[in-house]
């Protein structure tokens, strides 16, 4: 049996957005800089009012200028995207995002790739997704980020170690095998159609799973001692009329398992934000032409 222990993501957030917060204050002394963050909202959705109030908060929290731009669920295509030209030129706005997703009557990715890539601290304008997979310097979607970040920091040296990337989403999947390719790990991106899952998540040191499906992942597909990153959020019914959050990993399961773990709720969930504040702060820099890293 192993001792499987948890990484606590709430911890590392709130550590990072600490160090941000001192760079933050450090670059307005220094160069009279306060990075700025847009976030555009078109709609209610229940959801993701909730990320754009939190987004908001912590903005604030860093010492970020947060502006919030909210739009009916009617608006056009043509209106949102005026409004991402807005922004682009817009000198006390470093990054923008548009929280996904959007209504019917508007296209994603014409809306995202308006964005100016210097600006899109989502990492999901082509631009920035070319300049990653090429490895030169880009701005890294904040989940993929934050598991790196968790990676680096209880793992270390990631050379060698074979990684399973569960999901090949543009949010996730993909940038995250990008980037463990990067930190020479042997990649492997299995989806829905790949054969005999639970063996290939076998051979996995670390294994991310990334596909939205509520505790899809067994402990016997955990190789014994590896380190899992769950980035599932996924809400189920508690028996009781109210709900619960799950990961994509069938978390008591791999207790004995697994040497490592994120939990839901605690694990990758607050980075992301975290991440976000870290890619603000990474195009106020580049923007100015200041170097730096938090
Ligand atoms: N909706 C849910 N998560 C995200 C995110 O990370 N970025 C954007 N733009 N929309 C989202």
């Amino acid at each position: 049996m192993t001792e499987t222990a948890r990484i606590d993501g709430k911890a590392f957030a709130a550590g990072l957005r600490s160090r941000i917060a001192d760079e933050v204050a450090e670059l307005g002394r220094t160069h009279g800089l306060k990075p700025g963050l847009a976030v555009v909202l078109v709609g209610e959705d229940p959801a993701s009012q909730v990320y754009v109030r939190n987004k908001a908060a912590q903005t604030v929290e860093v010492g970020m200028a947060s502006f919030e731009h909210r739009l009916p669920a009617e608006t056009s295509e043509e209106e949102v995207l005026a409004l991402v030209q807005k922004l682009n030129a817009d000198p006390a706005v470093h990054g923008i995002l548009v929280q996904l997703p959007l209504p019917a009557q508007i296209d994603s990715s014409r809306v995202l790739s308006a964005i100016d890539p210097a600006k899109d601290v989502d990492g999901f304008h082509v631009v920035n997704a070319g300049r990653l997979a090429v490895g030169l310097e880009a701005l890294v979607p904040c989940t993929p980020l934050g598991c790196m970040m968790l990676l680096k920091h209880h793992v270390g040296d990631l050379s060698g170690l074979e990684a399973v990337v569960l999901g090949r989403s543009n949010i996730v999947g993909k940038p995250i095998a990008q980037l463990l390719l990067q930190a020479n790990c042997t990649v492997t991106i299995a989806h829905s159609r790949t054969r005999n899952l639970p063996d290939v998540c076998r051979r996995a040191d670390i294994l991310i799973a990334a596909v939205g499906r509520p505790e899809m992942v067994r402990g016997d597909w955990i190789k014994p001692g590896a380190t899992v990153i769950d980035v599932g959020i996924n809400r189920v019914p508690k028996g009781d009329g109210k709900t619960r959050l799950v990961g994509d990993v069938a978390f008591d399961e791999a207790q004995g398992v697994a040497g490592l773990i994120t939990p839901v709720p605690g694990g990758v969930g607050p980075m992301t934000i975290a991440c976000l504040l870290q890619n603000t702060l990474t195009a106020a820099r580049r923007q100015a032409g200041i170097n730096g890293q938090v």
